[in-house]
């Protein structure tokens, strides 16, 4: 080994960074007093921490470059240029209870690795990458992991630039009135290899008190929407068997998932109805329309495709049986589960134990921009504690400085490791 590369990162500037960071877009959460973020793709708050994020990556010496996507990378030359770079990052978009540590561990912990190696003067045969990937959380224009999605070439750029929020802003128009529709082509050229560092978001390292995880794969997600179309009728008059009641039918729905979910007929089912709207929305008029959107997980392909079919065989039953109601589904996402690369887990292990830290591998719950680089180039996890049970998309949502620099130290290691291969 030509390099020291066991280096510990700076860990008051890691946390410095990522206090920094949870200030733009910082909301006061109404009943816990708690300080979230709220920080949704392409909104001010969106852009301006990428503005904020950009500035240090060039504080840090990184070459910034910026592509149709709005993905951002900041790269630092090795001794080869011609070698296919060593790549890391996240997202710095949130959902709209976000703590401060999802997706921005990763991309600060990558700048720290960038901040440290010029402080000690350590070079590295390839070049090293930060990126920052646009919605990632999918919870602004409904498809998660979408910048590095069309960097890795599953979805089209047209696809994505197409896509619109709930107000009818389209993900292209956003990216231009945020001044972040880059010239670069969104098609990534394959990295050597990916990491990517980021907080668990579950209760597993906490539960095993560990700090860090080597993670084996994602599992398999499926979004859609789901809209129940009723008949707006009088609360007072209209008799229970005269009624088409798009509410009753989400309801049902919502009540029927959980009941596939206990029956564990499904493997490890996970299943989650987090939007719900009905119109006209007031409390003397039976719901003409009820939209809600249904969030699957599963890691086992085949009972997640048998979990869709059954709902979809449900959803006709539930049509048929209430004359006057029609249900239309709209898919949002679907991607199957994962496996990350043995070789880089085996890196990220190793650097663990190098640094003397307990670690264990692990599934991960959440979606994660890895999911799709992995398509690209050989690609693992760091995952680190999180508090709480791991509470995440939660304003609660907390890691330790010191198990976030834990992490980041793994992360460094890995890296290093990677770009003198
Ligand atoms: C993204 O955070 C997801 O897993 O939903
Ligand atoms: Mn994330
Ligand atoms: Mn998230
Ligand atoms: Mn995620």
């Amino acid at each position: 080994m030509t390099n020291p590369d066991l280096i510990t990162v700076n860990g008051d500037r890691l946390w410095q960074s990522l206090k920094d960071l949870a200030e733009v877009g910082a909301y006061e959460d109404e009943r816990t007093g708690l300080r979230g973020v709220n920080r949704l793709a392409l909104t001010d708050a969106d852009a301006a921490g990428r503005r904020l994020v950009i500035s240090w990556m060039e504080q840090a010496g990184l070459s910034v470059r910026i592509d149709r996507m709005g993905n951002i990378y900041g790269r630092r030359e090795g001794t080869d240029p011609a070698a296919r770079p060593v790549l890391t990052g996240s997202h710095i978009d949130s959902v709209a209870t976000a703590g401060a540590f999802d997706g921005c561990l990763g991309v600060l912990g990558g700048i720290e690795v960038v901040r440290t190696l010029n402080e000690r003067g350590i070079t590295t045969r390839r070049p090293l990458e930060v990126a920052v990937f646009t919605e990632e959380e999918g919870v602004r224009f409904g498809t998660d992991m979408l910048g590095s999605a069309v960097a890795a070439r599953r979805l089209s750029a047209a696809y994505a630039h197409a896509l619109t929020d709930r107000d009818g802003a389209t993900l292209g128009d956003e990216l231009a009135r945020t001044g972040f529709a880059g010239p670069v082509d969104e098609r990534l050229d394959a990295p050597h290899a990916y990491v990517e560092c980021h907080i668990e978001q579950g209760p597993v390292l906490a539960r095993a008190g560990v700090e860090v995880g080597v993670v084996t794969g994602v599992q398999g997600i499926s979004w859609q929407e789901i809209t129940f179309h009723g008949r707006a009728a009088h609360a007072g008059t209209t008799p229970t068997e005269l009624r088409a009641d798009a509410g009753l039918a989400a309801a049902q729905l919502i009540v029927r998932l959980r009941a596939m979910v206990d029956s564990g007929s499904y493997g490890e089912l996970r299943a989650t109805v987090g939007h719900l709207i009905v119109h006209p929305d007031l409390t003397n008029i039976v719901p003409a329309r009820a939209e809600l959107t249904v969030d699957l997980r599963n890691p086992d392909d085949a009972a997640m495709a048998r979990a869709e079919e059954d709902l979809a065989a449900f959803l006709r039953t539930l049509e048929t049986g209430q004359p006057g109601l029609s249900i239309a589904t709209r898919r949002m996402a679907r991607t199957a589960p994962v496996p990350f690369d043995e070789g880089v887990q085996k890196v990220i292990a190793r650097a663990a134990d190098d640094h003397g830290l307990a670690h264990l591998s692990l599934l991960s719950g959440a979606g994660h921009d890895a999911q799709e680089i992995a398509a690209l180039c050989p690609t693992a996890m760091i995952f680190v504690r999180g508090e709480y049970d791991g509470i995440s998309h939660n304003p609660r949502e907390y890691s330790t400085p010191e198990t976030c620099a834990h992490g980041v130290d793994v992360l460094a290691t890995a890296l290093l490791r990677l770009a003198d291969e």
